[in-house]
Protein backbone atom coordinates (compact mmCIF):
# COMPACT_ATOMS: atom_id res chain seq x y z
CA UNK A 1 0.00 0.00 0.00
CA UNK A 2 1.59 3.62 -1.09
CA UNK A 3 0.79 5.90 1.74
CA UNK A 4 -1.79 8.60 2.21
CA UNK A 5 0.87 11.57 2.28
CA UNK A 6 -1.01 14.57 3.09
CA UNK A 7 -2.05 14.37 6.78
CA UNK A 8 1.03 14.02 9.09
CA UNK A 9 3.32 14.91 5.94
CA UNK A 10 6.49 16.80 7.70
CA UNK A 11 5.45 15.54 11.24
CA UNK A 12 7.74 13.15 13.70
CA UNK A 13 6.59 11.02 15.83
CA UNK A 14 8.20 8.67 18.47
CA UNK A 15 5.20 5.38 19.63
CA UNK A 16 6.78 3.66 22.51
CA UNK A 17 6.29 -0.15 22.47
CA UNK A 18 6.22 -0.16 18.60
CA UNK A 19 7.59 -3.47 18.30
CA UNK A 20 5.14 -5.47 18.93
CA UNK A 21 1.30 -5.87 19.17
CA UNK A 22 -0.50 -2.51 18.95
CA UNK A 23 2.14 0.02 18.67
CA UNK A 24 3.40 -1.58 15.56
CA UNK A 25 0.20 -0.58 14.20
CA UNK A 26 0.09 2.80 15.71
CA UNK A 27 3.57 3.41 14.13
CA UNK A 28 2.57 2.38 10.65
CA UNK A 29 -0.76 3.93 10.36
CA UNK A 30 1.32 7.36 11.61
CA UNK A 31 3.95 6.19 8.98
CA UNK A 32 1.12 5.44 6.24
CA UNK A 33 -0.17 9.53 6.49
CA UNK A 34 3.43 10.83 6.43
CA UNK A 35 5.23 11.11 9.65
CA UNK A 36 8.59 9.99 9.94
CA UNK A 37 8.29 7.65 12.88
CA UNK A 38 10.75 6.51 15.99
CA UNK A 39 10.04 2.85 16.42
CA UNK A 40 11.07 1.77 20.01
CA UNK A 41 10.91 -0.86 22.76
CA UNK A 42 13.37 -3.37 24.06
CA UNK A 43 13.80 -5.95 21.20
CA UNK A 44 16.16 -4.39 18.25
CA UNK A 45 15.21 -7.09 16.29
CA UNK A 46 11.98 -6.84 16.08
CA UNK A 47 12.21 -3.12 15.72
CA UNK A 48 14.24 -3.16 12.97
CA UNK A 49 11.59 -5.26 11.10
CA UNK A 50 8.64 -3.11 11.72
CA UNK A 51 10.86 -0.27 10.67
CA UNK A 52 11.83 -2.63 7.34
CA UNK A 53 8.06 -3.37 7.12
CA UNK A 54 7.42 0.62 6.70
CA UNK A 55 9.80 2.13 4.56
CA UNK A 56 9.26 -1.01 2.25
CA UNK A 57 5.47 0.70 2.09
CA UNK A 58 7.01 3.75 1.10
CA UNK A 59 7.05 5.54 4.85
CA UNK A 60 10.38 7.08 6.86
CA UNK A 61 11.23 5.13 10.23
CA UNK A 62 14.03 4.84 12.45
CA UNK A 63 14.54 2.55 15.40
CA UNK A 64 15.90 3.62 19.23
CA UNK A 65 15.94 1.00 21.77
CA UNK A 66 14.78 1.91 24.98
CA UNK A 67 14.03 -0.42 28.01
CA UNK A 68 11.46 1.85 30.40
CA UNK A 69 11.63 0.20 32.86
CA UNK A 70 14.57 0.73 33.89
CA UNK A 71 14.44 4.23 35.07
CA UNK A 72 13.99 7.61 34.49
CA UNK A 73 17.77 7.98 32.71
CA UNK A 74 16.88 5.52 30.08
CA UNK A 75 13.78 7.38 29.08
CA UNK A 76 15.88 10.69 29.04
CA UNK A 77 18.06 8.81 26.49
CA UNK A 78 14.68 7.74 25.07
CA UNK A 79 14.03 11.34 24.33
CA UNK A 80 17.16 12.51 23.42
CA UNK A 81 18.04 9.74 21.05
CA UNK A 82 14.77 9.64 19.33
CA UNK A 83 14.49 13.54 18.95
CA UNK A 84 18.15 13.52 17.12
CA UNK A 85 16.79 10.52 15.20
CA UNK A 86 13.61 12.59 13.94
CA UNK A 87 16.04 15.66 13.05
CA UNK A 88 15.86 17.63 16.03
CA UNK A 89 12.45 17.74 17.31
CA UNK A 90 9.03 15.42 18.08
CA UNK A 91 5.96 16.58 17.32
CA UNK A 92 3.93 13.61 18.60
CA UNK A 93 4.55 11.50 21.37
CA UNK A 94 2.14 8.04 21.53
CA UNK A 95 3.05 6.68 25.18
CA UNK A 96 1.15 2.99 24.06
CA UNK A 97 4.63 0.34 25.79
CA UNK A 98 2.66 -0.65 29.07
CA UNK A 99 2.92 -3.95 30.77
CA UNK A 100 -0.46 -6.40 31.24
CA UNK A 101 -1.33 -9.71 32.42
CA UNK A 102 -3.42 -11.86 33.54
CA UNK A 103 -5.76 -10.90 36.44
CA UNK A 104 -4.23 -11.31 40.11
CA UNK A 105 -6.07 -11.28 43.26
CA UNK A 106 -4.65 -7.95 44.92
CA UNK A 107 -3.40 -9.90 47.94
CA UNK A 108 -0.97 -11.95 45.70
CA UNK A 109 0.07 -8.80 43.95
CA UNK A 110 4.12 -8.45 44.62
CA UNK A 111 5.78 -5.03 45.68
CA UNK A 112 8.13 -5.62 42.97
CA UNK A 113 4.89 -6.03 40.32
CA UNK A 114 3.60 -3.06 41.49
CA UNK A 115 6.67 -1.20 41.00
CA UNK A 116 7.56 -2.55 37.50
CA UNK A 117 4.14 -1.92 36.00
CA UNK A 118 3.99 1.80 37.73
CA UNK A 119 7.52 2.27 35.99
CA UNK A 120 6.76 1.26 32.70
CA UNK A 121 2.59 2.33 32.47
CA UNK A 122 2.98 5.44 34.41
CA UNK A 123 6.55 6.83 35.71
CA UNK A 124 8.00 6.14 32.15
CA UNK A 125 5.13 8.05 30.44
CA UNK A 126 5.40 10.71 32.95
CA UNK A 127 9.12 11.53 32.32
CA UNK A 128 8.90 10.86 28.87
CA UNK A 129 5.98 13.92 28.47
CA UNK A 130 8.05 15.85 30.36
CA UNK A 131 10.92 15.62 28.38
CA UNK A 132 9.43 15.87 24.59
CA UNK A 133 6.34 18.19 25.62
CA UNK A 134 8.00 21.51 26.44
CA UNK A 135 9.66 21.33 23.30
CA UNK A 136 6.02 21.11 21.44
CA UNK A 137 5.00 23.76 23.32
CA UNK A 138 7.87 25.60 22.69
CA UNK A 139 7.11 25.44 19.32
CA UNK A 140 3.55 26.25 19.62
CA UNK A 141 2.22 22.86 18.56
CA UNK A 142 2.62 19.09 19.27
CA UNK A 143 0.44 16.18 20.37
CA UNK A 144 0.65 13.52 22.78
CA UNK A 145 -1.74 10.64 22.81
CA UNK A 146 -1.92 7.97 25.61
CA UNK A 147 -3.02 4.44 25.47
CA UNK A 148 -4.97 4.04 28.32
CA UNK A 149 -7.18 0.93 28.88
CA UNK A 150 -11.56 1.07 29.27
CA UNK A 151 -10.07 -0.49 32.84
CA UNK A 152 -8.87 2.53 33.63
CA UNK A 153 -12.35 4.06 33.38
CA UNK A 154 -14.67 0.74 34.56
CA UNK A 155 -13.49 -1.83 37.84
CA UNK A 156 -12.10 -5.14 36.81
CA UNK A 157 -12.31 -8.40 38.70
CA UNK A 158 -8.59 -8.85 40.03
CA UNK A 159 -7.60 -6.19 37.90
CA UNK A 160 -6.48 -3.69 40.75
CA UNK A 161 -3.05 -3.03 39.31
CA UNK A 162 -2.84 -3.16 36.06
CA UNK A 163 -6.48 -0.95 36.09
CA UNK A 164 -4.99 1.27 38.14
CA UNK A 165 -2.26 2.35 36.10
CA UNK A 166 -4.31 3.14 33.17
CA UNK A 167 -6.59 5.22 35.53
CA UNK A 168 -3.35 7.30 36.69
CA UNK A 169 -2.95 7.62 32.59
CA UNK A 170 -6.30 9.04 31.89
CA UNK A 171 -6.07 11.52 35.10
CA UNK A 172 -2.69 12.49 33.28
CA UNK A 173 -4.42 12.74 30.08
CA UNK A 174 -6.45 15.47 31.47
CA UNK A 175 -4.04 17.06 33.37
CA UNK A 176 -1.32 17.65 30.51
CA UNK A 177 -4.05 18.28 28.37
CA UNK A 178 -4.53 22.06 31.07
CA UNK A 179 -1.06 22.19 31.36
CA UNK A 180 0.04 21.97 27.98
CA UNK A 181 -3.29 22.94 25.74
CA UNK A 182 -2.82 26.85 26.02
CA UNK A 183 0.52 26.08 24.07
CA UNK A 184 -0.67 24.36 21.26
CA UNK A 185 -0.21 21.05 22.33
CA UNK A 186 -3.08 19.10 22.14
CA UNK A 187 -3.12 15.85 24.40
CA UNK A 188 -5.84 12.81 24.65
CA UNK A 189 -6.02 9.36 24.78
CA UNK A 190 -7.46 6.30 24.21
CA UNK A 191 -9.22 4.04 26.10
CA UNK A 192 -9.14 0.66 24.39
CA UNK A 193 -11.19 -3.11 25.29
CA UNK A 194 -9.58 -5.83 24.28
CA UNK A 195 -7.46 -5.19 21.12
CA UNK A 196 -7.02 -8.61 18.84
CA UNK A 197 -2.89 -8.62 19.46
CA UNK A 198 -0.67 -12.05 18.98
CA UNK A 199 -0.78 -11.65 23.26
CA UNK A 200 -4.35 -11.02 23.70
CA UNK A 201 -5.81 -13.85 21.07
CA UNK A 202 -3.42 -16.29 23.14
CA UNK A 203 -5.66 -15.45 25.85
CA UNK A 204 -8.53 -15.83 24.40
CA UNK A 205 -10.58 -18.26 26.99
CA UNK A 206 -9.81 -15.77 29.50
CA UNK A 207 -11.65 -13.05 27.06
CA UNK A 208 -14.68 -14.84 25.72
CA UNK A 209 -16.40 -14.06 28.85
CA UNK A 210 -15.67 -10.60 28.71
CA UNK A 211 -16.58 -10.17 24.90
CA UNK A 212 -20.09 -12.19 25.71
CA UNK A 213 -20.84 -8.15 27.47
CA UNK A 214 -19.46 -5.97 24.93
CA UNK A 215 -22.26 -4.40 22.76
CA UNK A 216 -19.85 -5.13 19.26
CA UNK A 217 -19.29 -9.20 20.73
CA UNK A 218 -15.83 -8.79 19.67
CA UNK A 219 -12.30 -7.37 20.47
CA UNK A 220 -10.93 -4.37 18.61
CA UNK A 221 -8.84 -4.88 15.55
CA UNK A 222 -4.94 -3.07 15.98
CA UNK A 223 -5.94 -0.61 13.15
CA UNK A 224 -9.08 0.15 14.71
CA UNK A 225 -7.25 1.38 18.13
CA UNK A 226 -4.56 2.73 15.19
CA UNK A 227 -6.76 4.75 13.38
CA UNK A 228 -8.36 6.48 16.62
CA UNK A 229 -4.77 7.37 17.81
CA UNK A 230 -4.05 8.89 14.36
CA UNK A 231 -7.11 10.71 14.40
CA UNK A 232 -6.31 12.47 18.04
CA UNK A 233 -2.79 13.07 16.63
CA UNK A 234 -3.40 15.43 13.50
CA UNK A 235 -5.55 17.68 12.59
CA UNK A 236 -8.66 16.90 11.76
CA UNK A 237 -8.68 16.53 16.24
CA UNK A 238 -7.28 20.01 16.25
CA UNK A 239 -9.82 21.86 18.77
CA UNK A 240 -9.63 18.39 21.12
CA UNK A 241 -7.99 18.45 24.14
CA UNK A 242 -8.26 15.82 26.90
CA UNK A 243 -10.43 13.57 26.18
CA UNK A 244 -10.36 10.04 26.66
CA UNK A 245 -11.50 8.20 23.55
CA UNK A 246 -13.23 4.88 24.12
CA UNK A 247 -12.06 1.99 21.32
CA UNK A 248 -13.82 -0.73 23.13
CA UNK A 249 -17.19 -2.01 21.13
CA UNK A 250 -19.94 -0.46 23.27
CA UNK A 251 -18.35 -2.04 26.55
CA UNK A 252 -18.28 0.92 28.90
CA UNK A 253 -22.01 1.85 28.07
CA UNK A 254 -23.01 -1.71 28.72
N1 LIG B 1 -4.02 -5.84 24.04
C1 LIG B 1 -5.11 -5.38 24.64
O1 LIG B 1 -6.15 -6.06 24.65
C2 LIG B 1 -5.10 -4.01 25.28
C3 LIG B 1 -6.31 -3.47 25.74
C4 LIG B 1 -6.31 -2.20 26.30
C5 LIG B 1 -5.14 -1.48 26.40
N2 LIG B 1 -3.96 -2.03 25.96
C6 LIG B 1 -2.75 -1.23 26.09
O2 LIG B 1 -2.18 -1.07 24.80
C7 LIG B 1 -0.77 -0.93 24.92
C8 LIG B 1 -0.08 -1.94 24.02
O3 LIG B 1 -0.49 -3.23 24.46
P1 LIG B 1 -0.22 -4.54 23.59
O4 LIG B 1 -1.35 -5.45 23.85
O5 LIG B 1 0.13 -4.18 22.20
O6 LIG B 1 1.06 -5.10 24.38
P2 LIG B 1 2.18 -6.14 23.90
O7 LIG B 1 1.70 -6.96 22.76
O8 LIG B 1 2.62 -6.83 25.14
O9 LIG B 1 3.32 -5.16 23.39
C9 LIG B 1 3.88 -4.29 24.30
C10 LIG B 1 4.87 -3.37 23.61
O10 LIG B 1 5.45 -2.58 24.64
C11 LIG B 1 6.83 -2.81 24.66
N3 LIG B 1 7.31 -2.85 26.03
C12 LIG B 1 6.89 -3.63 27.06
N4 LIG B 1 7.64 -3.39 28.15
C13 LIG B 1 8.56 -2.45 27.79
C14 LIG B 1 9.62 -1.82 28.45
N5 LIG B 1 9.95 -2.11 29.73
N6 LIG B 1 10.37 -0.90 27.77
C15 LIG B 1 10.10 -0.61 26.49
N7 LIG B 1 9.10 -1.19 25.79
C16 LIG B 1 8.34 -2.11 26.44
C17 LIG B 1 7.08 -4.14 23.94
O11 LIG B 1 8.34 -4.09 23.26
P3 LIG B 1 9.66 -4.93 23.65
O12 LIG B 1 9.24 -6.31 24.00
O13 LIG B 1 10.52 -4.81 22.42
O14 LIG B 1 10.25 -4.18 24.77
C18 LIG B 1 5.96 -4.13 22.90
O15 LIG B 1 6.37 -3.40 21.75
C19 LIG B 1 -0.45 -1.10 26.40
O16 LIG B 1 -0.34 0.16 27.02
C20 LIG B 1 -1.65 -1.84 26.94
O17 LIG B 1 -1.84 -1.63 28.31
C21 LIG B 1 -3.91 -3.28 25.41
Amino acid sequence: MSPNITRLQGRTALVTGSTGGLGVAIAKALADQGAFVVVSGRNKERGDAVVAEIRSAGGQAEFVAADLGAGGDEVQHLAQQATAAAGGHIDILVNNAGVWGMPEPTGEVSEQALLESYQTNVIAPFLLTGALAPGMAERGHGAVVNVGSITGLIGGDRSALYSSTKAAVHSLTKSWAVEYGPSGVRVNAVAPGPIATERALEAADHVAPVLARIPSRRMSTPEEVAAAVTFLAGDDAGNIHGVILSVDGGWAAA
